[in-house]
């Protein structure tokens, strides 16, 4: 490939520069990935409605989200582990979406800290909770992230428990490896050279994040994974997120709702938007895609809330197809990681301006000039 043009060709990058482990991790859904198929199929389904001889001369993809002017309605997403695949990866992120103009979101379990990504950033970042059995870490996290003056937090609630993904176990995640299992991971890392420098040397992720700080006991890469699968909280409720509003002043997204009724609840408990999402595949495997869910959660609450969506977004008629649906922005998760494993930073920005440029000759297709005015009305019925 000489020069890539889709967010497809950045996947096929990252393939080609990670460990197996790692470009499956990023790449895989839960159990048969029916979910994680689906999120895209339903979208790729969808046709829109092409109109000719409109003036689209002038188009504006920019919104305004929680008093801030977006470029366009994208949001990098919160992703665990980052890091591992690009050298310090959040940090490059906060970077590539402050000069694009979308607010990126640091994972609880990000490589970088809070404290890391805020030194770098000049504007607010968002940052993402998972609630954890120890409320004291949870409540020392979230004053920790309204210091660094962090613009949104992001409560994701479908990870009561981590999903099952059997692409990590066939490649030894979190499992006792044999000698020769071991031989053949270190194999893996040898044979990807420019990564493990990259990440394993230069980005020193040994240097650990947010929960790093946190957990005296955690502190190499393995500790850290294997304390988070036992630190998050099954009994989360509702109350919780009561809880949470009364410690966070800021704008409180709540990530990972597919019904409408929760929804509903959502709203009820003080949520000021709410991420439509089946945390790309890798939870709940055989629930219905995303972009399936959105008009009926769309029709139950968005004349109360803010409907944010992701799963599956990797271009710009994606994006269009989500908006005429009801989102007043996405999330995209793995495309930017595809970016940031393929060429870094600019991988990222490439990956956002590729998505930019299909939005802006979509929309000239079908003759909207402002993405404020898409709405069903583009898609051919
Ligand atoms: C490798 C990986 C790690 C993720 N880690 C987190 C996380 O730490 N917190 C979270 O709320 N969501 C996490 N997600 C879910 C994303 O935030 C987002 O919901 C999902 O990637 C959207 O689907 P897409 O990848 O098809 O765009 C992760 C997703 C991936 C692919």
């Amino acid at each position: 490939m000489l020069s890539p043009a889709s967010i497809s060709d950045y996947r096929e990058l990252a393939r080609r520069r990670l460990p197996r482990l790692m470009f499956d991790y990023v790449d895989g859904g839960a159990f048969e990935e029916t979910t994680l198929r689906a999120n895209r199929a339903d979208l790729q389904r969808m046709t829109l409605k092409q109109k000719v001889l409109r003036d689209v001369s002038a188009l504006d993809t920019s919104i305004t989200l929680f008093g801030r002017n977006l470029s366009l309605p994208v949001i990098l997403a919160p992703i665990g582990f980052a890091g591992m695949m690009g050298r310090r990866a959040e940090v490059q992120a906060v970077r590539a979406a402050e000069k694009a103009g979308v607010p990126f979101t640091l994972s609880t379990v990000g490589i970088c800290s809070i404290e890391e990504v805020r030194r770098t950033a000049s504007e607010p970042f968002w940052f993402q909770l998972y609630m954890m059995k120890d409320r004291g870490v949870v409540g020392e996290i979230l004053a920790r992230a309204a210091a660094a003056n962090c613009g949104a937090l992001v409560f994701t609630v479908d990870l009561p428990v981590l999903g099952t993904r059997y692409r990590d176990i066939r490649n030894g995640m979190g499992v006792r490896l044999s000698a020769l299992s071991k031989l053949k991971l270190a194999w893996d890392f040898a044979a990807h050279p420019m990564w493990a420098y990259d990440v394993g040397v230069r980005g020193r992720p040994h240097m650990l994040g947010t929960l790093g700080d946190v957990l005296k006991d955690a502190n190499s890469l393995g500790a850290l994974l294997a304390w988070t699968t036992t630190a998050l909280d099954p009994s989360v409720t509702w109350k919780d997120l009561e809880w949470i509003r009364g410690q966070w002043k800021g704008p409180l997204i709540l990530k990972g709702v597919l019904d409408a009724d929760d929804a509903r609840e959502a709203v009820k408990t003080g949520a000021d938007a709410i991420v439509v999402s089946n945390h790309g595949g890798r939870q709940l495997d055989a629930a219905t895609s995303t972009i399936s869910l959105l008009p009926k959660i769309a029709e139950a609450v968005a004349s109360e809330t803010i409907i944010l969506m992701d799963g599956g977004i990797r271009s710009g008629q994606d994006l269009t197809r989500a908006l005429a649906l009801g989102a007043r922005a996405c999330m995209i998760g793995r495309a930017w990681v595809y970016g940031v494993a393929a060429q870094g930073e600019a991988g990222i920005a490439a990956v956002i301006e590729t998505i930019r440029r299909e939005l802006r000759t979509t929309m000239a297709l079908i003759g909207k000039t402002r993405v404020g005015d898409i709405d069903a009305s583009v898609l051919q019925g």
